[in-house]
């Protein structure tokens, strides 16, 4: 089935953002990851919201196999080549799914870390502190929409584009996978239909806590949420925003499902659906300071 490719977002936004976060400026609105290549695209738009996403697929097969899924929801599919694209009918995003190689990222050796009986590093700094490189993030991991429908729009992934669903935040929400990451997409149940986040892999939880430092000197204000462990995807993480509202955030270690048949999803009750450990997650991470804003249509022109 689908794999999780070159993705492909667009986000409105009010200026052109800075590189700080890591990603890679390919000088035409789109940014590359290391190991992802063009994986953003940013584009003006009346509200911050995502604009288009495209999937990989493996085969052509899988095309028509999503045409018939999009069909039976009653949603016009059309084909284009090696492609099938169809328009999300609660937040309004254009889906694209494409045949195209599977992301292979590279081995990378694992940092190593000393532990009880376990001296895996002697006689130097961890790795960690010795690092100075500026972080750049490998891939991006997922998108996470917020749609006032938000079965409707998970509707739309499983049985339109063929997404598997992971686990379910109870009433609230689907952490949903077209690849062997725990979530690719998390759909919010939200008073209004905005993009919340979209989340770049790191190779290490040193990388995120390092790439939030070095985004935070001097802007203070980026700050969202962080450092935490997530429990749906069991990944460290830290959210940063960005000058249009969008958080972004840095990941490391999520939970990676190889056989389907070992995984059984959970629906999430409380504060688990949020987060494992971390400070408390600020009122503004589920409910942003601009929504009200957007609901009203009375946010700043982008
Ligand atoms: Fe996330």
């Amino acid at each position: 089935m689908a794999g999780w490719g070159a993705a492909e977002s667009g986000i409105a936004v009010p200026e052109r953002p800075s590189v700080d976060f890591g990603l890679t400026d390919l000088g035409d609105g789109t940014f590359a990851t290391i190991d992802g290549g063009r994986q953003l695209r940013i584009a003006r738009a009346p509200t911050r919201r995502l604009v288009d996403l495209t999937v990989g697929a493996d085969d052509p097969d899988d095309l028509d196999r999503i045409a018939a899924g999009l069909a039976g929801l009653g949603l016009a599919a059309v084909r284009e080549g090696d492609a099938v694209r169809a328009r999300e009918p609660v937040t309004g995003f254009q889906a694209r799914v494409e045949v195209c190689p599977r992301l292979e990222q590279p081995f990378v050796s694992p940092t190593p870390y000393n532990g009880p009986g376990r001296p895996e590093r002697t006689g130097n700094r961890a790795p960690g502190v010795l690092r100075n490189d500026p972080v750049r993030p490998l891939k991006l991991g997922h998108v996470v929409i917020g749609s006032t429908d938000y079965e409707a729009t998970s509707r739309f992934f499983a049985e339109g584009l063929g997404f598997k669903a992971s686990d379910y935040i109870s009433g609230a929400g689907a952490f949903l996978r077209c690849s062997t990451d725990h979530h690719n997409v998390l759909v919010l149940s939200a008073p209004v239909n905005f993009l919340h986040h979209t989340s770049w892999q790191v190779e290490d939880v040193d990388e995120i806590g390092r790439g939030a430092r070095a985004m935070l000197e001097g802007h203070p204000e980026r700050h969202v949420w962080g450092l935490g462990r997530h429990h749906a995807g069991s990944n460290f993480f830290w959210y940063l925003k960005d000058p249009a509202g969008n958080f972004s955030e840095y990941y490391s270690d999520m939970d990676c499902i190889i056989d389907d048949q070992l995984w059984t999803p959970e629906t999430l009750e409380g504060a688990r659906g949020l987060f494992s450990w971390g400070p408390p997650p600020p009122p503004s991470f589920l409910h942003p300071d601009d929504l009200a804003a957007l609901m009203t249509g009375s946010h700043a022109p982008a």
